[in-house]
């Protein structure tokens, strides 16, 4: 019955032929993927285990660290640092770069992951996931964190995975985005989403609407002209969903397509945005960009962008082309005061909702 079908290792094998550094590559993946197996696991057992819940202590972002934020970086450092694969690691939840210790050889390869995305979801059973991200570091002496700075077009590999009722690895190496479904009972990955491809067109949305006040007019413009559905200037119904999970928006998007925006918003001036460019939004763009789809800051396009440090954080407007393009295009009409009609009074430049305005 299991006879045929292409695992994990098969598949990267197969799909690496040719690319520089090909087995290294392999192997780490691989031991990526063995990390997400034994997260997979402390997931599942939630409660029983008494992993749920906060510990004392908060990351770079001032956030406070779920236990399995805590338990599932250390899991993605244990499994990677030993194996002459990676020359360095680097995490939301670490301040600093990791360097490979001492006794272990260093490899080729930066790793760069966000342990648990979602992970206030994990205490009320929704799906949560892993994000990471491989960069090149081709010398031999321990990266610096500049050697981290690299745009999200320089990966060589990019992935999730996904726990929800079955626990998923989608993944691309720059030759399409393909999708892995873990059979618990041999321990697998086997390739169950091969190509996954973003419809173009869509009418469904992701948005956090209580952020709506702060929002960019062209943003508004596009979530209102939504809204209005069939009465309005789209003409058709639109749906929305908001699981506040990117790996389970982003899911969701790859499977059946939509459009998951975090943008740039005024809630607080010294964020441009809410998820951190080198281990969320860069990694997810590329497995976007390889299923068809667009993402973007709404300014540019987000694989372009090159950090300048590494908890920074971007803007986030991803998913079916057409809709991408759509959102990209009110930026410019906006920047370039072409968008007076369409826009609310409340919402334009001399909006009451402006914080300046406020003062
Ligand atoms: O890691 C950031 C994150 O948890 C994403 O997974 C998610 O899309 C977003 O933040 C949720 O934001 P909010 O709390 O504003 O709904
Ligand atoms: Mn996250």
């Amino acid at each position: 019955m299991h006879l045929g079908r292409t695992t994990l290792s098969k598949f990267l094998i197969q799909q690496l032929d040719g690319i520089e550094g090909a087995r290294e590559l392999g192997a780490l993946l691989v031991d990526v993927a063995a990390a997400v197996k034994a997260i997979s696991a402390m997931t599942a057992k939630g409660a029983l285990a008494g992993l749920l819940g906060k510990v004392d202590s908060q990351n770079v972002h001032g956030e406070v660290q779920a236990k399995l934020d805590v338990i599932a970086n250390d899991v993605l450092i244990r499994s990677n640092e030993w194996g002459g694969l990676v020359a360095g690691m680097a995490s939301e939840e670490l301040d600093d770069p990791y360097p490979v210790p001492p006794e272990y050889p260093r490899g080729r390869f930066l790793l760069i992951f966000d342990p648990l995305d979602g992970s206030s979801n994990a205490d009320v059973n929704v799906s949560v996931g892993t994000i990471f991200s491989v960069l090149r570091h081709d010398r031999t002496d321990a990266p610096a964190t500049a050697d981290f700075l690299q745009p999200g077009s320089a990966q060589v590999a990019a992935g999730y995975a996904i726990y929800g009722p079955s626990t998923m690895l989608v993944l691309t190496i720059g030759k399409g985005t393909h999708g892995f479904t873990l059979d618990h009972e041999i321990g697998n990955f086997i390739l169950t989403h091969p190509a996954m491809t973003i419809p173009a067109d869509t009418s469904e949305f992701a948005i956090n609407t209580s952020n709506a006040r702060f929002w960019e007019a062209p943003v508004h413009r596009y979530v209102t002209e939504c809204q209005a559905g069939r009465t309005g200037e789209r003409g058709r119904d639109f749906n929305m969903r908001w699981i506040a999970s990117m790996v389970a928006e982003v899911h969701r998007i790859l499977i059946r397509g939509g459009v998951f925006m975090y943008p740039k918003d005024t809630k607080d001036p010294s964020k441009p945005g809410r998820l951190r460019l080198m281990y969320e939004a860069s990694p997810i763009s590329f497995l976007i960009e390889q299923a068809g789809g667009r993402s973007t800051t709404g300014r540019e396009r987000l694989l372009a962008v090159t950090p300048t440090s590494l908890h920074q954080r971007v803007p986030v407007i991803l998913g079916s082309a057409n809709e991408v393009a759509r959102i990209e295009r009110y930026h410019a009409e906006h920047a370039a005061g072409h968008d007076a009609e369409f826009v609310s009074p409340l919402f334009n430049e001399r909006s009451l909702f402006r914080p300046e305005a406020r003062s």
